[in-house]
């Protein structure tokens, strides 16, 4: 898998590449930084007590510094393309983006347009997601069980009706858990409500955040009549395509070093490429001679669609004529 660009982060509709979590407000941003913070590097070792979880036992995040990120963050902005580019070709380029679907555009999907409503202050990105025949071995990965050790019997968050976790639990869960519990426990310290049950506590907390379009886990059935939730399988979003100059390797795998070799069937895309920050100017993404790091990815065509290497799906735009191309690829520069 592939770190998706930090440019959009805070404006997509919903987050993570299978698109299962919601975005968009301040409560939201928090809850996908310190997820990352989890997943990655922090020190976090919650304890059994008497009120419920101690999520902050021993727990090296550090909310005010996360919530302060998430402002730099909404300041970045995509990164310009610091060469020359054809202006004319680009609005060629640009008419063919904006076509349908059905006659090889772009925009149907990746489009801008308004996402769901959480906050009216807060106007996020629509990023639908879309089964379209890329590798589907994060899905697998977001099935992965793990022991709950502390966590046995304690509220699954977010979960409607509420339900508990056993001796084993879905990783994910366990994760979305830990953040939402954390935030929580942040907002409401157990000493402040003494009196409250963690489930009570729980309750306040997703009343609350119903106003802000709650959350919900692949699978489950979303808080809110109006939200889509991912239901279907092997779906990954669609992003504003906003910097995509910037973003090589291509797709949620990193599968595909330009977007030239995007633009070309699954079958003609590279077998193997080199990782590195040689960069393409031509073929809009990685150069083919990569000297800093010695890796090579080597990838799996479509008869292997779950290698979480594939190269395979996302065949739009392979049927253009070659001019056609050319100019679709002078507009992505400009993006
Ligand atoms: C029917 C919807 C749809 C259409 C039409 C579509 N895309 Fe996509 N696109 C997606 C989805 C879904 C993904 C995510 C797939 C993945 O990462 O596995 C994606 C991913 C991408 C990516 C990779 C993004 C990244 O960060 O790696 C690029 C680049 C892209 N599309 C370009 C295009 C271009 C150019 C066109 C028009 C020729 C186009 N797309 C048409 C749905 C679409």
């Amino acid at each position: 898998m592939r770190y998706p660009f930090l440019w959009n982060a805070p404006k997509q509709d919903y987050t993570q590449w299978p698109g299962f979590s919601p975005n968009g407000d301040d409560l939201l941003g928090l809850a996908r930084n310190l997820g990352e913070v989890y997943g990655e590097f922090a020190v976090f070792e919650p304890t059994k007590e008497r009120f419920g979880i101690n999520y902050l036992n021993n727990n090296s995040a550090y909310f005010d510094g996360l919530r302060k990120l998430e402002g730099l963050i909404k300041q970045i902005g995509p990164p310009e393309w610091p060469w020359p580019v054809d202006t004319k070709l680009a609005e060629q380029g640009k008419a063919i983006y904006n076509r349908p679907t059905a006659q090889n555009g772009c925009s149907d999907c990746h489009g801008i347009r308004r996402g769901e409503v959480r906050l009216f202050t807060d106007q996020t990105w629509a990023t639908p997601r879309i089964d379209v025949g890329t590798d589907t071995r994060e899905w697998d990965i977001l099935k992965w069980q793990a022991r709950t050790g502390v966590f046995k019997d304690a509220p699954i968050i977010p979960s409607f009706p509420l339900r508990f976790f056993g001796d084993t639990g879905n990783a994910l869960e366990l994760l979305t858990t830990s953040v939402l519990g954390s935030i929580l426990q942040n907002s409401f310290p157990p000493a402040a409500t003494a009196m409250e049950t963690q489930a009570k506590q729980l309750e306040r907390f997703q009343a609350l955040h119903n106003l802000t379009g709650g959350f919900h886990l692949p699978g489950q059935p979303s808080p809110s009549s109006k939200q889509a939730a991912p239901t279907k399988k092997n779906v990954f979003e669609a992003r504003v395509l906003e910097g995509i100059w910037a973003a090589a390797p291509y797709l949620h795998n990193g599968s595909v070093p330009t977007l030239y070799d995007l633009l070309l069937p699954a079958d003609r895309r590279p077998k193997a490429f080199k990782i590195g920050p040689a960069y393409d100017k031509v073929k809009v993404g990685l150069a083919i001679e990569q000297t800093k790091f010695d890796y090579t990815l080597n990838t799996t065509d479509c008869s292997d669609r779950n290698s979480g290497n594939s190269r395979c799906g996302h065949e739009y735009g392979t049927q253009l004529p070659p001019d056609e191309k050319k100019a679709l690829l002078e507009y992505l520069k400009k993006l």
